[in-house]
């Protein structure tokens, strides 16, 4: 049984039917790729299986770890495993980077019960006792994964994605990514914005994470992040279902030809939006 198994999947989004019949399978150790062009319904895919409210499940399903995902509310999928890195991460100000990560780390390992702020003696007992994460330790934990994507530790004070730039805004996606350890992470457009330099950092830090902890479903629309993080399947949705897969090379034909032939030979409409 794979880690996450979606079978027939369809989506539909204020009465508007967006996925129309997905099945895939991601398993750790792997990744997959999944392109497609704009409108075709990969953020929608990637919301529907975190949970968000907007989006509802209309037929088929998603396991993980043979569990009903669908039947899961979105923090318990979360602490089951699943993360979604953002094509667009909100801005939450007042709430800062450093806050907002241990809480979250904590509220994992809660699993589910209340997090009680912990500050001084307290959080070290209960950092020694194994439930929550002391600020001692997160503050290591944290300053060395900053470090590895190249975030100034600064950062860590700084309101979450307040006024960050774009890159900045991905980067502490996979930081997010990076301190929660999911099993599975969906990453929508975690390339976009990101220059030459901060696409190689970003890909080593997803490549640092998957194997036999974790497998990503890489949400791109260029064949280049695909040189840094090496797919095992390509994917290509259109019109809300997966059209055709291929090998890592088959991003590379997608780049040099388009998507046109790809609707010609499958016969898609021209444009999902028409
Ligand atoms: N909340 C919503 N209300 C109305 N339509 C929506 C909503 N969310 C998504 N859609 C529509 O669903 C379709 C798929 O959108 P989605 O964001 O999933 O595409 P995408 O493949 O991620 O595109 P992109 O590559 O541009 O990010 C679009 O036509 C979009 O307008
Ligand atoms: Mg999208």
């Amino acid at each position: 049984m794979a880690t996450l198994e979606i079978k027939d999947l369809h989506v539909s989004v204020e009465g508007k039917e967006i996925i129309k019949g997905v099945s895939i399978e991601v398993n750790k150790n792997e990744v997959h790729a999944l392109m497609g062009p704009n409108g075709s319904g990969k953020s929608t895919l990637s919301f529907a299986l975190a949970g968000h409210p907007k989006y509802t499940v209309t037929r088929g399903s998603a396991t993980f770890k043979g569990e009903d995902l669908l039947t899961m509310p979105p923090d318990e999928r979360a602490r089951a495993g699943l993360f979604l890195a953002f094509q667009y991460p909100a801005a939450v100000p007042g709430v800062t980077v450093g806050n907002f990560l241990r809480t979250a780390v904590n509220a994992k390992r809660a699993g589910g019960a209340p997090v009680k702020a912990l500050t001084g003696k307290d959080a070290e007992i209960a950092g020694k006792n194994g439930s929550q994460i002391s600020a001692r330790e997160f503050l290591k934990v944290l300053k060395e994964n900053m470090k590895n994507l190249g975030l100034k530790e600064d950062f860590a004070f700084r309101y979450l994605n307040d006024g960050f730039s774009g890159g900045e805004k991905k980067r502490v996606e996979i930081l997010q990514m990076a301190v929660l350890k999911p099993e599975i992470a969906i990453l929508d457009e975690t390339d976009s914005g990101l220059d030459i330099d901060a696409m190689k950092t970003v890909s080593d830090g997803v490549n640092r994470m998957v194997g036999p902890a974790m497998g990503a479903l890489v949400i791109t629309h260029y064949q280049r992040l695909l040189n840094y993080i090496r797919p095992q399947v390509v994917h290509v949705m259109m019109d809300g279902r997966i059209v055709t897969s291929g090998g890592p090379d088959f991003a590379l034909e997608l780049e040099a030809k388009g998507y046109d032939w790809i609707r010609q030979k499958y016969g898609v409409a021209s444009s999902a939006a028409a």
